[in-house]
């Protein structure tokens, strides 16, 4: 069971609400002129460095958000976490992604089940599998190797794969193409079906319930589609192969047990990119560099477990985002990659941070009265300063973000990666630092302008700094390190969660939305409403049933 505190009632919150008073109209800088900021404002996991200075806070900040951690009995939390306590009370479930990058041989046991030995069975059996494709053991209906891999799955049984597909592509080296087909939205898999050959195309359905409408719609045509073009029933078995934790459903669906890769109910949807919902990315970086991904994030569960509060990555990232968040009246929260292949990285952590701290219940089932999850969002850098950094630098919003570099590139043709982190660097000095009228002043006036037009242009060419960021710089992004920023991010959302009180590991809020879907959609296309709905729904299906006709 996880502690039971409301965070607003700890003695550490009260000295917060007052610190935030105190530091509010502060300046960053002049924090930099007492003791050795860098030094003290900075964590190193391996290589990966976390400079986190550039933040309005001064060491009595920080000895406070760790007293409120200690409050809100965070080591407890951990402890009940990691052991497979079942920390989701409202599903009655344990929460254990962590146990799915444990070595081989780590042993678990939980609610009776060898936790380690199931594991490493699956992770075994989805690498003979990618070692039968890719050696052409497996073939198609026509007698063809493999050549691509269609995944059918959303939200979890997606973003995760999808995200480290991408961030992982200078490491695809199978030469197996993978496509990702999540939306219900039928245009989304017309596309792919027209850049695969049938005979050469294996559809990896991936659901954890294996009952979610937009997988199950997309799987169900893809199958009709493979059926045109070539295949026969029998032909099926070679084409579609399942992740899931529904063994029924997935027979019911016609794929042989055989070819499902199971998962367990301990496995939320947004933690599962390390079980067997990366069947897709095992088969494009084959199970080496798969087994290094998930090395990664094992020592990263390792560091977030055992480090001292004060030396740990993820917690130190919570507690500064708790800072803003529920004392400095920040929003949101931006996520900004300097490194196009992490292009999905914000998104998946979109995912993973609002639907699992989108919560307003705390876990004695009382509203709260504070506020919990940001809103996460962000885009690569640079591409991110051409679009909405206008807003950051001077909108009236405050907007923390997270600036995560590599010091090498994979392809450093030219000076392009030496350009991309100099944007990278610029950005978050301009932030923290600004750009005073006196500068401004000055300026324009080298510029040759007249007193006028310098008076006029300057308060709209003043930036007034103080716009707080982390600077998460890391050697190169690698299988491994992928891992560590991964599980660095999953950890943080753990901890915020647990000071917040609320449940982070269910989503009950989407499962309304399913429900809502599906009564609407019975009466998609019926001359008369059910008259169920408020007037400016029933309007918009009478609108939507006129058009369809
Ligand atoms: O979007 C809600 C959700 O329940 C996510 O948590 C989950 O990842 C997704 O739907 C897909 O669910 P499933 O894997 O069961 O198809």
């Amino acid at each position: 069971m996880l502690p039971k505190v409301n965070p607003t009632l700890t003695s550490s919150w009260k000295k917060l609400q007052q610190k935030s008073e105190e530091l509010r109209n502060q300046s960053i800088v002049d924090h930099f002129e007492h003791g050795d900021r860098v030094q003290d404002y900075s964590l190193s996991f391996q290589n990966l460095y976390l400079d986190f200075s550039k933040n309005l806070l001064d060491d009595e900040t920080i000895t406070l958000l760790q007293d409120l951690a200690r409050e809100c009995k965070l080591d407890d939390a951990k402890e009940a976490f990691f052991t497979g306590e079942h920390i989701n009370e409202t599903e009655d479930r344990s929460v254990l992604h962590p146990a799915l990058r444990s070595p081989r041989g780590e042993k678990l046991i939980v609610d009776g089940e060898d936790v380690n030995k199931a594991v490493w069975t699956v992770l075994d059996r989805m690498a003979a599998f990618v070692n039968d494709l890719t050696e052409g053991e497996w073939r198609g209906f026509d007698g063809e190797r493999i050549s691509d891999v269609v995944n059918i799955g959303i939200g979890g049984s997606d973003l995760g794969s999808v995200m480290v597909y991408e961030a992982l592509t200078p490491y695809h080296s199978t030469g197996i193409t993978c496509h990702f087909v999540s939306n219900i939205d039928g245009n989304q898999l017309h596309e792919v079906l027209q850049k695969v050959n049938p005979g050469r195309t294996l559809f990896v359905v991936s659901s954890k319930s294996f009952s979610t409408i937009e997988t199950m719609t997309n799987a169900r045509s893809a199958r009709k589609w493979l059926l045109e073009h070539g295949a026969q029933k029998s032909d099926v078995a070679k084409h579609f192969v399942a992740v899931s934790t529904n063994e029924e459903r997935v027979t019911e669906f016609g794929i042989d047990r055989k070819n499902m890769f199971e998962f367990w109910d301990w496995v939320g949807g947004r933690y599962s990119v390390s079980s067997a919902i990366g069947l897709p990315v095992m088969c494009a970086i084959g199970v080496n560099h798969f087994h290094e991904f998930l090395e990664g994030l094992h020592e990263m569960d390792e560091h977030f477990r055992r480090t001292p509060l004060a030396d740990n990555i993820p917690v130190t990232l919570a507690l500064i985002g708790i800072w803003y968040n529920n004392f400095m009246g920040a929003e949101t929260e931006a996520i900004i990659p300097y490194y196009q292949y992490m292009h999905r990285f914000p998104a998946y952590f979109q995912q993973g941070n609002m639907e699992s701290n989108g919560k307003s219940v705390d876990r004695t089932g009382a509203p709260v009265d504070y506020e919990t999850g940001p809103i996460i969002w962000g885009e690569p850098g640079t591409n991110g300063q051409h679009a909405f950094f206008q807003l950051i630098h001077q909108g009236t919003k405050l907007i923390p973000c997270d600036f995560i570099g590599f010091a090498q590139s994979h392809h450093d043709a030219g000076d392009h990666h030496q350009i991309l982190m100099a944007n990278f660097f610029a950005q978050t000095e301009a932030l923290m630092v600004g750009k005073s009228h006196e500068e401004v002043l000055n300026d324009l006036r080298k510029q040759g302008m007249s007193e006028e037009q310098v008076q006029f242009l300057a308060p709209y060419k003043e930036f007034s700094g103080d716009r707080p960021t982390n600077t998460i710089l890391v050697k190169k992004l690698t299988p491994k390190s992928l891992g560590w920023l991964v599980a660095m991010y999953e950890h943080k959302i753990f901890t915020q969660g647990v000071i917040w009180n609320i449940f982070s590991f269910d989503q009950w809020g989407v499962e309304l939305g399913k429900k809502l879907a599906n009564n609407i959609l019975s009466e998609l296309g019926q001359d008369q409403s059910s008259g169920k709905h408020d007037p400016s729904t029933t309007n918009l299906l009478k609108k939507f049933n006129e058009w369809r006709s």
